[in-house]
């Protein structure tokens, strides 16, 4: 029995030692507390019997709550046993149940090029307390990302292409980091297994096209916006999709369309899309993770 209240409590034989003591001295001492209150109040035979039953129920409940805090500091375990004060509190409605503690979501910003994206995401979860955009991780030594990261003194991870396609160094790294979600935004390496199975339905990508047209290998920057034209479309637009094993596949979170008019071009298209893009990534993101913004 002694293990298993050990066990219960995660405390030491001593402590429990210490522990049975405040339990038994403080149930004498409320017995000898009360029986004094009823006869200093002046109860006797005479007085009603609920009266009596009532004082002295009173005593225990609300007493035995002080008076074991009390025994428990003589006895070096207030700490235990405000612990434990605190639940039956909160039990009793008097006490205010603590708000369960929200590990803010710290979230990866893979990029390659300018990362205008990148900026907007940093800027919209700037103030906010739930979500921390915590590393910005690039492939490019001179990719602009990397200056936007440190003109928001954000933490920078230049990756080498072995170590992120045929090792799980990363994965470990993120997981150590306590990174819990990967924004793609602009990145141009295809993303590993070992990265999709270490964070399955927990990376988010922006394709500056209406998937599933327009996507796949070598699908990227002016590459899309030429074939869009090329092809005579009316429309295009962007896709926000989570990342599975397959280029631009996977679940779609967003679309959000645009025209095309006769006089674009693939560089006006693209300043289409990128203000799309700016728009909407940012709050999508935050709606994918399921916070309101502040
Ligand atoms: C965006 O158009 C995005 O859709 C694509 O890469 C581009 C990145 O642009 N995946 P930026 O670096 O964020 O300006």
């Amino acid at each position: 029995m002694f293990k298993k209240l050990q066990e219960k409590w995660k405390v030491g034989g001593l402590q429990l030692f210490l522990i049975l003591c405040t339990f038994a001295v403080t149930g004498s001492l409320t017995a000898f507390i009360s029986e004094r209150i009823t006869n200093w109040v002046g109860f006797d035979e005479n007085t009603l019997f609920a009266w009596k039953i009532l004082l002295r129920l009173s005593i225990l409940i609300f007493g035995y709550q002080f008076i074991i805090l009390a025994v428990s500091f003589f006895f070096g375990q207030f700490n235990f046993f405000w612990n434990y004060e605190k639940k039956i509190l909160t039990k009793m409605g008097l006490m205010k149940r603590k708000a369960p503690e929200t590990t803010p979501f710290k979230l990866a910003i893979f990029a390659s090029g300018k990362g205008s994206n990148a900026e907007k995401i940093i800027q919209y979860f700037e103030n906010e307390t739930l979500v921390k955009i915590y590393m910005v991780v690039c492939n490019n030594p001179q990719a602009g990302v990397l200056d936007i990261a440190k003109q928001h003194n954000i933490k920078t991870l230049l990756i080498e292409r072995k170590t992120f396609n045929q090792t799980e160094e990363y994965v470990q790294l993120f997981k150590n980091e306590g990174i819990t979600h990967i924004i793609l935004a602009g990145f141009l390496w295809k993303v590993p297994e070992t990265m999709i199975n270490g964070y399955r339905n927990k990376i988010l990508n922006i394709h500056p096209a209406l998937l599933p047209n327009f996507g796949g290998k070598g699908m990227y920057g002016d590459h899309v916006h030429e074939a869009v034209i090329a092809s005579g479309q009316k429309e295009t637009g962007i896709t926000i999709h989570l990342v599975d094993e397959h280029y631009d596949h996977g679940t779609t979170v967003f679309q959000a369309t645009v025209s095309i008019d006769d006089a674009d071009t693939p560089t006006s298209v693209a300043q289409k899309v990128h203000a799309l893009e700016h728009l909407h990534y940012p709050r999508v993101i935050a709606e994918w993770l399921g916070i309101e913004k502040q």
